[in-house]
């Protein structure tokens, strides 16, 4: 049968697994067909292991098999032809190893570079999903941690758009909090006139936040005053509700350098937003009796958790939970999500189960987790010092993302111009290129690893040429393009009139890993997991040194063969960083 490539290579290996197991297992039995990429250095590229699991099941019920190796043996006859398949073979108990036909997956790849890296992109059963990240609170200190959740949640939201779904990235700011009582106060005594208050005027919002801290913790009467503040302010007091959108705005406008900087797009729906549908919300939870009194408070129960969920505080305020409760519902219902993702520390982690455990509890969630609508709570570590403590710069405990941004990019425009680049390069293009490989460098950095573990920021490790980092890897990209450019032929002509041939096992092997991103992609994006894809990339690099190590490509008779691989490895690395949210650069 001739197959139709989706993209997903692995999906497509399953489809005749599937079909053999059908014809091999007695009606009735029912399997999971079980296949895995071989491992390098195995014999095949992909393997089905059911036969061990099969036999198991069928070896007392009068089966015409004599042991594992038996089932084997029939799955891999029972597997229908295809143009997939070179070989299948059985091997110790029974594994069943399928090798790729090379000329298909030559073919496979022709056809993508015509078609387009798109024709890969993965199916995802969702429409429409809602990433919630960065999400800093305003006024106070946007942190490390909030630089975190930005590039991450930047990348899955990323993931997920390539997968065509409709995605709405949300910025959940703490706009509400308690904390505004004593803004606002503090705004008040500064100022006279807080209508014409400027971001210079107030300088800096942190340094802002902290004196009127000081001032309430350490003045009664101010303490007072801010607390009857939030009262006016959560009750509509006009020139309160002015006082608090002139601190919105200054907060905003900081936030945007960092967003513009990282070319990350999103959108604000903070807190305050929900507002006016927390109480109808929790007269729902309240009435299918969710909810208890406790303390004064209003609280709701879960099993499994030591402490109950509160979402009315003792003085009737509604509180973090309540907000993404409500939230919740607004996502689910009005804006009819069916995936919803949270980035932040993995230090709320017991905030959203708690809360998403209170939703399923109401019945706004199948009980299954990986069911839609789904909800997930994508945590990540701490980022450390040198010191092994929590992240900070030099001169203040808290680190301004701006300088850390341009910070990387200086270091890397410094780099560029030490391998003599201002002399070869127009000005604009070395200011373009140390920016790409900066902030590319930081978001790498931080991607790279597994966003559960704590990582340590360091600047030469990450500016670094060597190793696994973005700098290895634009330049790597870079490098593939001045090949192309130096053989100085038409590459979109070339596709059109030649063929690329995966004869040699360092070109088959990078073809492989090619045909692999689909379901790298899928499995990146269906476990939140980006440091799934920077490995794929980084591994993807290597296997094109391997290559092009060993062959020559400019002037040999294969040459129209290799640019073709060499296009092609290029495009999906394009189309990673892509997904990373990493500019690419085309020279070096
Ligand atoms: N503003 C919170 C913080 O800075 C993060 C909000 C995350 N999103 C949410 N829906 N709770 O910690």
């Amino acid at each position: 049968a001739s197959q139709e490539f989706t993209g997903n290579l692995k999906r497509e290996v399953e489809k005749l697994f599937d079909a053999s197991l059908r014809l091999t297992v007695p009606d009735g039995t029912c399997v999971e067909t079980e296949v895995a990429a071989s491992l390098p250095g195995k014999p095949g590229d992909y393997q089905c292991n059911n036969a061990m699991g099969l036999w198991s099941v069928i070896k007392g019920k009068g089966t015409q098999f004599r042991g594992p190796p038996a089932v084997g043996q029939a799955i891999s006859k029972n597997l229908p032809a295809s143009e997939m398949v070179e070989t299948c073979s059985v091997a110790g108990p029974g594994f069943v190893n399928l090798v790729l036909s090379s000329k298909w997956m030559a073919k496979s790849i022709e056809k993508m570079l015509i078609d387009g890296i798109d024709t890969w992109a993965p199916s995802l059963p969702v429409k429409r999903a809602v990433v919630d990240f960065s999400s800093p609170n305003i006024a106070k200190e946007m942190h490390v941690g909030h630089l975190r959740s930005t590039i991450i949640g930047d990348t899955l939201a990323r993931m997920l758009e390539y997968s065509k779904v409709e995605v709405l990235r949300r910025n959940h700011v703490g706009d509400w909090g308690t904390q505004f009582g004593m803004l606002i106060e503090y705004l008040f005594e500064k100022f006279t006139d807080t209508e014409s208050v400027t971001e210079t005027a107030i300088g800096d919002l942190q340094t802002f936040y902290k004196e009127s801290k000081t001032k309430f913790d350490s003045d009664p009467d101010f303490k007072e005053k801010a607390q009857k503040a939030v009262v006016r302010l959560q009750g509509g007091d006009p020139i309160y509700r002015k006082a608090w959108a002139k601190i919105c705005e200054i907060s905003r406008t900081e936030f945007a350098k960092v967003y513009q900087r990282l070319k990350v797009e999103l959108e604000e729906k903070g807190e305050s937003f929900y507002n006016p549908f927390i109480a109808n919300v929790i007269g729902e939870l309240d009435s299918k009796g969710l909810i208890e009194e406790s303390e004064g408070a209003r609280v709701i129960f879960l099993e499994g958790f030591n402490i109950p969920l509160m979402v009315v505080k003792s003085d009737g305020g509604f509180n973090y939970a309540s907000t993404d409760l409500t939230a919740l519902w607004y996502r689910l219902n009005e804006e009819k999500a069916e995936w919803i993702v949270y980035v932040t520390d993995v230090g709320q982690q017991q905030h959203f189960n708690m809360f998403f455990k209170a939703a399923r509890k109401a019945g706004w969630l199948p009980d299954s987790d990986k069911t839609y609508p789904r909800v997930d709570h994508v945590g990540f570590g701490l980022v450390l010092g040198e010191d092994g403590k929590r992240f900070r710069t030099r001169s203040s405990d808290v680190v301004r993302l701006v300088d850390l941004l341009d910070e990387a990019k200086t270091r890397s425009k410094t780099a560029l111009i030490e391998r003599g680049k201002d002399k070869e390069w127009t000005p604009e293009e070395l200011d373009k290129t140390a920016e790409a490989v900066g902030y590319g460098a930081v978001k790498y950095a931080d991607l790279k690893n597994n966003r559960l573990t704590n990582y340590t920021f360091n600047f030469d490790q990450m500016l670094s040429d060597k190793g696994n980092t973005a700098v290895y890897l634009l330049y790597a990209h870079a490098r593939i393009c001045s090949i192309i450019r130096k053989s100085g032929k038409d590459i979109d002509e070339l596709k059109k009139t030649e063929k690329l041939a995966l004869d040699h096992p360092e070109e088959r092997a990078l073809g492989l890993h090619l045909l692999r991103f689909a379901e790298t992609v899928e499995e990146a994006c269906s476990n939140l997991l980006p440091n799934v894809l920077c490995h794929y990339l980084y591994d993807l690099s290597e296997r094109y040194t391997s290559f092009y190590s060993i062959h020559q490509v400019i002037g040999s008779p294969e040459e129209a063969s290799r640019l073709l691989l060499c296009e092609a490895t290029a495009v999906v690395m394009r189309k990673c960083f892509h997904l990373l949210g990493i500019t690419p650069v085309y020279k070096i």
